[in-house]
């Protein structure tokens, strides 16, 4: 009876898969350690022996995508982490001359400066508007999980024009948070653009003492922040997790943001969880905007959608209103419609043991309507047992057939195929995904033809499946 079951499950994948094999996550870019563009080689060496470059204490975080290139941020938790913002190019289609690139410093070596309050800092994550503008995070105090956060220089946004109207990294503008909206113990941890009307910024800080969502206007070049204890705070119930056998604290306070596109009734909601929950929570934007709410109660309009499958970092809506966010303790990546009620449709899309440990971040990117993930092993970082001999980062990218919610609604040639197979792939997983996923994995990593993954996927399907079959008739 079980094998029986098994086959069907695979002949499911297998027709699917064969359709339409890109809709399948591949690995496009990792990374052992993470190397620069150093002006030279001996201004490496120095940063090595003054202890400015430490590997085992840099690691990626952030991704978003802007035409060609990707931006990754570096946060600087420790010492040592030379670079807190920097891009790579796209890998073009088909040409893969270097699956570990340097990172370029973004804007320039200058804006890595640690100390010099002018420069970059600490940078958790950015975002990118469809026209260029990129918005920068950084949460000034620097080594935040050391013994010793120096907090010399005050958190701030930045704002980058990355078009090519002007010359890339222009500050079209720069803005100090004043103490009194947002204290020096503050960690800015993920924000997003609600670019609809005059142009608002919501960006969660997941301060220990004072969490909140912080609201920045655009026009009025004011910003103020938004409690709410219960949903934004690390629930006191949830303390640890356990990653592939490594125990991680994980009582952090409000993380991952996702804006939906605006409704029919001209709504948008933030969504949101602490890194130390596992409930998912919403509120209506018009709440946000409203600075009267910078003081006062709003946990009325707090909407609790649920329980997630297991903790999330990142998380990012498409356009048409779907959530993607990760699931840590799965190592795994998961989608909802937030059309159809949360329970009972929260789907897994992708799970790997090896390559998907932490998905902490997600992007889409304009042209190719692909989802990028950043997944980076953080429960090792955050053990001290990082291995700088296997890989820890890596860049995964799966084609959605959609774009980001700052793009329209409609106008969009959204892929209908796209949705049909991945909700199929859903239930082709459910049969042993770990099995199956593993030996498909093992296939790509052990292969530098990284991006051959959803080629082989079927035949290696296959296989993974007579390889259990015969173990359920024996
Ligand atoms: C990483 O940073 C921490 C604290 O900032 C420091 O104590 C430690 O020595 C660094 N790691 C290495 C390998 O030097
Ligand atoms: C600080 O950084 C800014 C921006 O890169 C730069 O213009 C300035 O010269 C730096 N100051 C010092 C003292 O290095
Ligand atoms: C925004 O306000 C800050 C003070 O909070 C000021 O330093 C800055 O120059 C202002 N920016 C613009 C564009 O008005
Ligand atoms: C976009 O996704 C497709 C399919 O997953 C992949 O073949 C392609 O390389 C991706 N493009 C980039 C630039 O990552």
């Amino acid at each position: 009876m079980l094998w029986v079951q098994l086959v069907v499950i695979s002949v499911t994948g297998f027709a699917v898969r064969g359709q339409d094999p890109t809709e399948v996550f591949g690995v496009t870019y990792e990374w052992n350690k993470l190397d620069f563009t150093w002006p030279d080689d001996s201004f490496k060496a120095r940063f090595l022996d003054s202890s400015q470059f430490i590997p085992e204490n840099t690691t990626i975080s952030g991704v978003k995508v802007w035409r060609d290139r990707l931006y990754v941020t570096l946060p600087r938790w420790r010492r040592g982490v030379p670079v807190t913002l920097a891009s790579v190019p796209l890998p073009t289609a088909g040409r893969y001359l270097n699956t570990s690139p340097k990172l370029e410093p973004f804007p320039s070596w200058e804006m890595q400066h640690v100390g010099n309050c002018s420069a970059l800092q600490n940078v958790q994550n950015v975002e990118i508007h469809p026209d260029g503008y990129m918005w920068v995070i950084d949460s000034g105090r620097v080594d935040t999980l050391s013994q010793h956060p120096d907090s010399r220089c005050a958190p701030k946004i930045f704002v980058f024009d990355l078009s090519s109207g002007t010359s890339p990294g222009v500050i079209v503008r720069e803005v100090t948070f004043p103490d009194s909206v947002i204290s020096r113990d503050t960690y800015l941890e993920d924000i997003v653009l609600d670019t609809d009307g005059s142009g608002y910024t919501y960006i969660s800080d997941s301060s220990e003492n004072d969490p909140g969502l912080i609201v920045y206007s655009w026009k009025e070049n004011r910003s103020w922040k938004v409690r709410d204890g219960r949903s934004m705070r690390a629930d006191p119930g949830v303390r640890s997790l356990s990653i592939n056998g490594v125990y991680v604290d994980i009582n952090r306070n409000i993380a991952g943001l996702a804006l939906s596109p605006v409704s029919d009734s001209g709504q948008r909601r933030l969504y949101y969880s602490p890194l130390g929950s596992y409930s998912l929570f919403s509120i209506p934007t018009s709440v946000l905007r409203d600075e009267t709410h910078a003081v006062g109660d709003v946990s009325g309009y707090v909407k609790t959608h649920g329980r997630k499958r297991s903790i999330s970092q990142g998380m990012v809506m498409d356009s048409h209103g779907v959530l993607y966010y990760g699931l840590l303790g799965e190592n795994a990546i998961t989608k909802w419609d937030t059309n159809l009620p949360f329970e009972g449709n929260q789907h897994k899309i992708a799970q790997d043991n090896n390559l998907l440990q932490w998905p902490a971040s997600f992007g889409f990117d304009s042209q190719l309507r692909n989802l990028t993930v950043v997944s980076n092993r953080l429960q090792n970082f955050l053990s001290g047992r990082v291995h700088l001999n296997e890989p820890n980062f890596r860049i995964i990218t799966a084609f959605t057939g959609t774009k980001s919610y700052l793009y329209p609604r409609t106008g969009i040639d959204y892929a209908t195929s796209s949705h049909r197979t991945t909700e199929i792939l859903d239930g082709s997983f459910s049969g042993d995904r770990n099995t199956i996923h593993q030996s498909r994995h093992e296939h790509i990593t052990g292969n530098n033809h990284l991006n051959a993954g959803g080629r082989m996927t079927p035949i290696l399907n296959m296989i993974a499946v007579l390889v259990i079959t015969r173990l359920a008739v024996a």
